[in-house]
């Protein structure tokens, strides 16, 4: 059986995304994979409760226990390896990885990002991209490497902007079509080729 770890900070709608999507297309049975843990840097996180909800063993791995990056990410690897996952997959997961986390998960380790990166990697995409004046906006599932927000590009979804979008109008409309995208891609890694 493939494990799936999911790293969450906040709300956890993506992660509830994909695991609605393993229940429905039977993922253990089709996939051979199935979610093991969600894991959480933050203890008030609603996603945690949003996953035990959807009957997932979640756990926290509390960043703020943590002196330095290093130790935090040395803790988060210790509780992931339990797993032994195939995949990692970041969902809303709102800390930079060292490089030496992401290298221990090479190959395994996925993102999603709310923007068609390569435009706007970092914060506050929606804002920025209604800034630039962009008549699309979207959503990227890339691969995570050492470059924040610049690993390989595994799918993209596109949405329209509207002329009277607030950024917050453009994410909930982005976010939509992440629940669609972001299973869409996870279920793709996991199919053997
Ligand atoms: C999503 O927009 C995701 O792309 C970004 O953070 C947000 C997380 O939302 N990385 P949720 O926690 O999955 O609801």
């Amino acid at each position: 059986m493939k494990n799936l770890v999911i790293l969450i900070s906040s709300g956890g709608s993506n992660m509830a995304a994909l695991a609605r999507a393993a229940r429905q297309d039977d993922w253990e049975r089709r996939l051979g994979a199935r979610i093991a843990a969600v894991i959480s840097n933050r203890p008030d996180a609603p996603g945690l409760d949003l996953a035990r909800a959807l009957g997932l063993p979640t756990e926290v791995v509390d960043h703020q226990q943590f002196e330095g990056r290093e130790a935090f990410d040395t803790a988060l690897a210790g509780a992931i390896d339990l797993h032994q996952p195939a995949l990692v997959v970041l969902a809303g997961f709102m800390r930079i990885l060292t490089p030496a986390f992401v290298a221990r998960y090479a190959g395994r380790l996925v993102n999603i990002h709310p923007s068609l990166l390569p435009a706007f990697p970092g914060l506050r995409t929606h804002a920025r991209a209604l800034e630039a004046g962009c008549r699309f906006a979207g959503a990227t599932v890339h691969r995570v490497t050492a470059d924040l927000d610049h690993g390989p590009i595994l799918d993209q979804a596109i949405v329209p902007v509207m002329p009277d979008d607030t950024p917050e109008s453009l994410a909930a409309r982005v976010l939509t079509q992440e629940h669609v995208l972001y299973p869409r891609a996870i279920a793709r890694l996991l199919r053997p080729s």
